[in-house]
């Protein structure tokens, strides 16, 4: 059977990310981007395109049986830092958007679901080093509230019903194709931005707040290498840790003046550092790497040169 993909949210810091390697995997003319918005010059060309706006169901639905879709990637939400400002549109993007795909899937009009969790799922009460997959998980975001809502609906609709839904909780983000969209770890990117431009950046976490985070690369790879695997691999259908690396603000500009040695970092905490100060400093993911084999190849250095290259070229 030919196997064709919806991408909703495609124009979003991961989903250009994941279309464009889905279209080099299964061909353009397979992987179709949806969004409300227009997304970047190479999305737009390389194969079809759709506005949807995915909380509604008729239209998704629409695509989907037009397109002959079997899998979908759901990747539109409200991030962590804009969903605090817009309490109730957040948890009805980010709920509705997901009953509508389990919904589909449910009543057997598309056979797989991806839906990305993330480490907002866990709280002050979490253990913060290592944070092992199953632990205490008491949210106090609304974006974090979210989040963890969505993964228990995920393990409901696959125990109740055999959804073929698959996730992940991925940490911060760091990516030069496309800029992040309103989250607490959106300093990550920011700074190498400004380190070029200007050689200097005002982070708006303090110094030693440490973070988990992970370079575009491996979280689209672990994206790809949770949704090949054969379901049998798959032992938790809430949402997988995952983890790359660890390190907080101060230790990115220490790597950062390594290449552009005038680079400087001041610091101008906002509300972000409470949300950040709920997040763990590092993540347990053993679960995955036991699973389904998931092993990083990106770590700070690694990613500092990709970053420093890319943006200076592109
Ligand atoms: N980027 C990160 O660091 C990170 C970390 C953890 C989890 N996640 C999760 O990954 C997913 C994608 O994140 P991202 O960083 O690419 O987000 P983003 O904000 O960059 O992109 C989200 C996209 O969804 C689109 N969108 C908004 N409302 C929509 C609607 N009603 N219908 C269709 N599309 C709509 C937006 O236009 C945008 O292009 C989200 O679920 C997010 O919570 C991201």
């Amino acid at each position: 059977m030919q196997k064709y993909i919806l991408i909703i949210g495609a124009c979003g810091q991961i989903g250009t990310e994941l279309t464009l390697a889905l279209r080099q995997m299964h061909g353009g003319a397979h992987v179709i981007a949806s969004d409300i918005r227009e997304g970047s010059e190479n999305l737009m060309e390389t194969g079809p395109f759709e506005i949807l706006d995915a909380t509604d169901y008729d239209a998704l639905e629409e695509v989907i049986a037009y397109y002959e879709i079997n899998e979908v990637y759901l990747m539109a939400a409200m991030l962590s830092a804009t969903a605090e400002k817009f309490p109730m549109r957040a948890w009805n993007l980010n709920m509705n958007t997901l009953f509508n795909v389990l919904n589909l899937a449910k009543d057997k009009k598309i056979d797989k679901v991806f839906w990305p969790s993330s480490i907002a799922v866990f709280g002050p009460n979490t253990p913060e080093n290592s944070t092992p997959q199953n632990t205490i998980m008491e949210p106090t975001t609304v974006y974090g509230i979210s989040k963890q809502s969505g993964e228990r609906w995920c393990n409901y609709y696959h125990n109740k019903y055999g959804v073929d839904v698959r996730s992940i909780r991925y940490p911060g983000l760091i990516s030069w194709k496309t800029m992040p969209g309103g989250g607490t770890t959106d300093y990550a990117v920011e700074i190498y931005h400004k380190a070029l431009s200007e050689q200097k950046y005002t982070c708006f976490l303090e110094a030693d707040t440490e973070l988990p985070m992970m370079f575009m690369d491996d979280a689209i790879r672990a994206t790809l290498e949770l949704m090949n695997t054969e379901p049998e691999n798959i032992k938790i259908r809430s949402s997988y840790n995952l983890a790359a690396m660890s390190f907080n603000p101060a230790q990115i500009a220490e790597i950062i003046k390594k290449y552009i040695k005038d680079f400087e970092i001041s610091y101008e905490p906002d509300f972000r550092q409470a949300i950040a100060d709920t997040w763990p400093n590092s993540i347990d993911d053993s679960q995955a790497q036991n699973d389904w084999g998931w092993k990083p190849k990106f770590d700070l250095e690694k990613t500092t040169e990709e970053m420093l290259n890319n943006l200076a070229t592109n």
